[in-house]
């Protein structure tokens, strides 16, 4: 029995690693153990407890307005004594956090081979998005097994001279947790209905009012940019009054204060908390379309038929943009609401962005990662 040990600490590691661990959970053949770094907090909880996950480690590291070297260092330092004492033959690493970066760091050190989920994403621009793209390429210098969601993030490697035999294909597995998510949502009257409910506190959904679902929250867009972006919304919000705008907040301080200080008096804007999985979900699929700073919601909206406008400068996620149902709008209020109102005022280009399609994955992306990891370790044996 091979031992494995899973390292991540935020909201998009642990939706995207959740039906991942679990599925290794199932599997006699591993000895898995979980480890959260707590990254974040509250919003690593939501997503452990919607999955039913339990740490085997938690390392429990969030300060308020933390900076990357304590981040860094804690971790790093906090593994050495796990991983000597657990003696994992494999570390599981996720996208591009400083978690992500770190769990790879501590296990070359270690002499443990790394498995990185999502591996292969580029933007070649180390400024953006800061410090991930940098995060991911270091992690990918440090990885043995790369799963990677698309035919485009296998040739970055393949250009970068990593070995194909140790690339897989996988898709990405936030795909497997989103159709997990809405078959749940679908096949439970009741949890449709709590849904709803507990939604009501915060925004009356109103199925004769078109909503816009808003997140952002990049480090590179603090300041100037998420200043844009708020100004853009308000004017989307004033120009529109039948609509409305839906924005849940990441905790940031660096976004609460600016989302707070710019938003709060808009009769039309919601400024709701970060919500769980299964009700940001649901909102995802109610919405008219969304706008957005994410990586993981760019990689979900298409297979649920909702244009994005990309409140970015560039993206590692370059398939959907190229199926034409994400357009990156950038930071700057004009790009912002003109491409907002033209989706609002032109039913032929909303259309045109709304078909679905898959590039990122099937729901199956599991399954292959567990089937590669089995037949590279028999064929080593
Ligand atoms: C991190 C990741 C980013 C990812 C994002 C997902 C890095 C460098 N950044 O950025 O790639 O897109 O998560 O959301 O790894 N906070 C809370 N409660 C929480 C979570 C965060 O209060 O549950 C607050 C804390 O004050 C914390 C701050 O948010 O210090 C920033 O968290 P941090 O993980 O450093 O940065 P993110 O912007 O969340
Ligand atoms: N998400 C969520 N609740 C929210 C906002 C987002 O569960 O209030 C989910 C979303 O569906 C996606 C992931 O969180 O799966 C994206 O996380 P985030 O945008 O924080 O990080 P990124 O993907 O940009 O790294």
């Amino acid at each position: 029995m091979k031992r494995v040990l899973f390292v991540f600490g935020t909201r998009p590691e642990a939706i995207k690693m959740a039906p991942l661990v679990n599925v290794f959970k199932k599997d006699s053949d591993f000895e898995t153990k979980l480890c959260v770094s707590a990254q974040h907090r509250e919003m690593l909880d939501q997503t452990l407890n919607f999955f039913n996950l339990q740490p085997d480690f938690d390392l429990n590291i969030m300060e308020s307005n933390q900076d990357l070297f304590s981040i860094t260092s804690k971790i790093l330092l906090a593994l050495k004594d796990i991983l000597k004492d657990f003696k994992p033959h494999l570390i599981l690493v996720h996208g591009d956090t400083t978690t992500a970066l770190s769990g790879a760091l501590a296990g070359f050190y270690e002499k443990v081979p790394i498995a990185h989920i999502e591996a292969g994403l580029r933007t070649h621009n180390l400024a953006s998005p800061y410090p991930e793209e940098a995060n991911r390429q270091m992690i990918d210098t440090l990885t043995n097994y790369y799963f990677v969601p698309t035919n485009d993030s296998k040739n970055n490697l393949l250009l970068e001279g990593k070995k194909e035999k140790n690339i897989c294909i996988s898709g990405n597995t936030v795909i497997d947790a989103l159709f997990l998510t809405l078959n749940l949502i679908k096949s439970n009257q009741n949890l449709e209905q709590k849904i709803k409910k507990d939604l009501s506190l915060y925004y009356p959904l109103n199925p004769q009012r078109k909503f816009i679902l808003v997140t952002a929250h990049r480090r590179e867009n603090f300041g100037e940019g998420l200043i844009q972006i708020c100004e853009a919304l308000k004017q989307i919000a004033y120009n529109n009054p039948q609509i409305d705008i839906v924005y849940p907040t990441h905790p940031n301080p660096n976004v609460q204060k600016t989302t707070k200080s710019l938003l709060t008096d808009t009769p039309n804007i919601f400024l709701i908390p970060p919500l769980n999985y299964e009700y940001f979900v649901y909102l995802m699929s109610h919405c008219y379309f969304i706008m957005t700073d994410s990586g993981g919601i760019q990689e979900e909206a298409p297979s649920l038929r909702k244009p994005i406008l990309l409140m970015r400068n560039n993206t590692e996620r370059p398939e959907a943009l190229e199926a034409g149902v994400v357009k990156l709008v950038g930071t700057h209020i004009q790009s912002i609401t003109k491409e907002a109102q033209n989706l609002l005022d032109n039913p032929k280009d909303y259309q045109a962005m709304s078909h679905s399609i898959n590039p990122y994955g099937d729901g199956k992306a599991c399954e292959r990662i567990v089937d590669f990891i089995k037949n590279f370790q028999r064929d080593k044996e």
